[in-house]
């Protein structure tokens, strides 16, 4: 089995399969400390607590997703979340206990229960692929290939043969399972690292799979502005969870802080606007600062005290709900490849991701592909070896301050008409989904569509080639 990415989900998947007897090669573009997972600050959101169940969490998970999350998706994931927790303890990770020995799950917007698993405080990606890694270079049926980039996947009468490196080397196997992480950072506020370039998104389209909802693109509410240094680090909103407060220019709230993401971005902005500020300020002065030390350190290394002052935030691109179209167990439209984790789409995540479901949805669907990558025919070792592949096309500066200008958190027609002409291909496949949904839902605002068509809910716009997107149901 192939698997590109080494984040959470590509970790997890090569060593669900490893633990199947399979052969495996991971394919790492990026040190360790440059996947996304590595960065990710809240933890994995599962029923967990006496007082919560998957049904709960469903309906969490539902209510964020404002109509276009596919049911299917959720149920899978909130009866999945739990079991991925304590296999990651049976890996050796170590989440943080209360005060009484029990795990400690933390609050964040949109939960209407305490659900997320973290290790660190905020440091849960960092100390799960960290220990994750240790085990898979442990392990002998896994080979590491790093630094490793796909550049094609390998493809023969429609199905999937393996991928094709951009050093030339082709890997043939019987499953290739993208693992490759979203693509935030082709947006020029980020608060993902520099790799998040939807480069599987790409890949899987070039070979022929369907994408879907890039239109949906979440915007973070909290990431730090106007720090030199620290411009788009990430402010947890776990810490809103223990009481951290938002504040516009004139020291008023004016939002409730633990809304579910979309709604608390936009009146982010909303505020800005009227204030013609840059920011607004979050209060973390009542939390305790112990519990966040990777946050809290980060800030006092760029100067700012959050014990004694306000910080300056602002909304920044950091997670697209869209990807390529997967099912519940990973399989794209393409036979012999999967996708996992954020650069893949199940429908899961609706309009609007509810907080830290994504560390969940790596592991759930890692095991998931890995699982029923092993069912698939053995490689047909007669097709003869691909040839090279040009490397896959990052964008510009030019593109990545366009996709802020005119795919940001408010859209219009004309702006979004602008970036069909854009040199990057992903930034055009972002535009036709966005012009297709005619409507304001979630994550996607359309100041000349300001209302939500009840007739869309439940639809997704796929992209097929050079086909027009086309609005389809999920069920
Ligand atoms: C956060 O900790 O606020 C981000 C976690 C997530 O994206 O779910």
């Amino acid at each position: 089995m192939a698997v590109i990415g080494a984040g959470g989900a590509g970790l997890y998947a090569a060593l669900t399969a490893a633990g199947e007897g399979a052969s495996v090669i991971l394919v790492a573009a990026t040190p360790l400390a440059e996947t996304a997972s590595y960065w990710a600050q809240g933890g994995l959101a599962a029923a967990l607590a006496a007082d919560d169940s998957p049904d709960i969490h469903r309906d969490d998970t539902e209510t964020a997703g404002r109509g276009a999350v596919r049911r299917s998706a959720a149920n899978v994931l909130v009866r999945e979340a739990p079991h991925a927790v304590t296999d990651l303890e049976r890996l050796g990770v170590r989440f943080d206990a209360d005060r009484r020995g029990r795990m400690a799950l933390s609050l964040e917007g949109g939960h209407s229960r305490r659900r997320v698993a973290h290790a660190g405080g905020s440091a849960t990606g960092r100390r799960v692929v960290r220990q994750l890694s240790a085990v898979v270079a442990e392990d002998p049926r896994i080979t590491v290939l790093e630094p490793a980039r796909a550049a094609a996947i390998w493809t023969a009468d429609g199905r999937c043969l393996g991928v094709v490196l951009e050093d030339g080397r082709s890997i043939r196997a019987r499953a290739t399972i993208l693992a490759t992480g979203g693509a935030a950072a082709m947006w020029s506020r980020t608060t993902n690292p520099p790799g998040s370039l939807g480069i599987g998104m790409l890949l899987a389209h070039a070979a022929g799979a369907a994408l879907a909802d890039l239109e949906f693109v979440q915007f973070h509410p909290t990431a730090v502005t106007g720090i030199a240094g620290r411009e788009g680090f990430l402010i947890t909103e776990a810490i809103r969870g223990e009481g951290a407060t938002l504040h516009d220019a004139n020291g008023e709230r004016f939002v409730d802080e633990l809304a579910p993401r979309d709604e608390v971005s936009r009146a982010v902005h909303a505020k800005m606007r009227e204030q013609h500020s840059t920011h607004v300020d979050l209060d973390m002065r009542a939390i305790d600062m112990a519990s966040f030390p990777n946050v809290v350190g980060a800030l006092r290394d760029a100067g700012l005290d959050p014990a004694s002052t306000r910080i300056p935030v602002a909304p920044a691109a950091h997670y697209v709900m869209g990807g390529i179209v997967a099912d519940l167990d990973g399989a794209t439209s393409v036979p012999g490849l999967y996708a996992v984790g954020e650069s893949s789409c199940t429908g899961l995540h609706g309009a609007n991701r509810l907080a830290s479901n994504s560390l969940s949805e790596c592991f759930v669907w890692g095991r998931r592909a890995a699982v029923a990558g092993l069912q698939e025919p053995d490689a047909d070792k007669t097709v003869p070896l691909p040839p090279a592949a040009a490397p896959i096309e990052r964008p510009s500066r030019a593109t990545q301050t366009a996709l802020w200008k005119y795919a940001g958190i408010e859209r219009t027609k004309e702006g979004l008409e602008t970036l069909l002409a854009d040199e990057h291909p992903l930034a055009r496949l972002v535009a036709r989904c966005a012009l297709l949904r005619e409507e304001t839902r979630g994550s996607h605002r359309r100041s000349d569509f300001p209302d939500t068509d009840p007739a869309l809910d439940g639809r997704h716009a796929v992209v097929r080639g050079e086909r027009a997107p086309v609005s389809e149901p999920w069920i």
